[in-house]
């Protein structure tokens, strides 16, 4: 009953992400369109029921949870549901309980989240622009997540920034963001646009930014060295030996990392993404439902884990958008 869920190809699911809602306070370009129809209020998953979710995939051997969205911290009630996860940090069940999040409700939940055992967050910063920062997140501000991330650093919480690569639109920044978060003391990753949604596959081939390129632009004025951390996550990591700090790379056009994917994902619905380059989904919200028993759940979750592909099939490298979905990132949160 309790054992660990393996995959067909031998790996280990010991990372669930878990998108608390579909809706967002921004809308950022690559991830969602300016005029989204959001899910009924009525066909969420109560905070109850994704906390009898998490805590089945827990028994089942998920040791880092990872909520996501839209934005995760605009999901009414949401300090209760990681409140009550904090109880598996506590009996060392989880490992990791952590979040990603665009920053703008830092500042409200901050001390919060530390409270709950959180130790590191990734926040969604793209460009120190303000100008620009609003233009990518069509309706954010770049002052309001800059005040969040201090409050996540004052509060104690490890921040990791996340920067989706855009060529045209933040390669003239990437020393400056490299600067800025060496001073500010966060690791920094960045991230290859992958083709997710209905934007036009044009857009998202004239912006893309293959991470080869970004790390030579880096060594023309640091030395990279390469280093052996895994935080459970597809980065790769380089420490500049000028300032120490570390820089990831999530790069999945130009280096699969699939061989080594150990995750899979929820829906604030109950749909189970075996992977996030993949169409195909299981519906848990039914075997949810159907006994407060977690019998049939836990086979519904094991019949899926059998299904998960190999990876995605995401390929620009003859320039036209191989393996494009059609749910936009917003829906599992990437
Ligand atoms: P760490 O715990 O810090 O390693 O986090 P993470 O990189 O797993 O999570 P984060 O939410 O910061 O994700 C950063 C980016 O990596 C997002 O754009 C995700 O879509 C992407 N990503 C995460 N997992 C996968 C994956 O399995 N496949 C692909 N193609 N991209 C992924
Ligand atoms: N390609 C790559 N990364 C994306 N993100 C959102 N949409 C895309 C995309 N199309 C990133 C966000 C956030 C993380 C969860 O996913 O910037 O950091
Ligand atoms: Fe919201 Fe994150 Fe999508 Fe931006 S990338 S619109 S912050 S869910």
């Amino acid at each position: 009953m309790n054992a660990p869920l393996i995959d067909p190809f031998a790996r280990a699911i010991t990372y669930l992400r878990v998108s608390v809602t579909d809706r967002c306070d921004f809308r950022c370009v690559y991830c969602m369109s300016e005029n989204m129809t959001f899910l009924p209020k009525a066909d969420l998953l109560t905070l109850e029921e994704l906390d009898r979710l998490c805590t089945t995939f827990i028994g089942l051997g998920v040791q880092k949870l990872r909520i996501t969205g839209g934005e995760p911290l605009v999901r009414r009630g949401i300090m209760t549901f990681f409140k009550a996860m904090s109880r598996h940090l506590d009996t060392g069940a989880l490992k990791e309980l952590t979040l990603t999040t665009n920053g703008s409700q830092l500042a409200k939940y901050a001390a919060e989240l530390a409270a709950c055992g959180i130790r590191r967050i990734n926040v969604s910063l793209d460009t120190l622009d303000p100008e620009k920062f609003a233009r990518i997140t069509r309706w954010g501000r770049l002052a309001q997540v800059l005040d969040g991330i201090r409050a996540a650093t004052a509060a104690g919480l490890k921040v990791k920034i996340n920067a989706v690569a855009l060529k045209g639109v933040n390669d003239d920044e990437l020393f400056s963001l490299a600067e800025w978060c060496a001073t500010e003391g966060h690791d920094l990753t960045f991230i290859e646009v992958m083709p997710m949604g209905d934007m036009g596959p044009d857009d998202r081939l004239d912006q893309y930014w293959s991470l080869d390129d970004l790390r030579g632009q880096l060594a023309t004025r640091y030395t990279l060295i390469d280093l052996p951390d895994n935080t459970g996550g597809p980065a790769r990591y380089v420490r500049l030996a000028e300032t120490g700090q570390r820089i990831g790379f999530i790069t999945p056009l130009t280096h699969n990392f699939c061989e080594s994917c150990n995750r899979v994902r929820l829906t604030c619905t109950g749909e189970l993404f075996m992977c996030l380059g993949q169409e195909d989904m299981a519906d848990l919200r039914a075997p949810l439902r159907a006994s407060p028993d977690d019998a049939q759940l836990t086979q519904a979750i094991r019949n899926a884990i059998l299904k998960k592909p190999k990876g995605h099939d995401f390929d620009y490298s003859r320039q036209h958008v191989v393996g494009q979905m059609t749910r936009h990132m917003s829906h599992t949160g990437g």
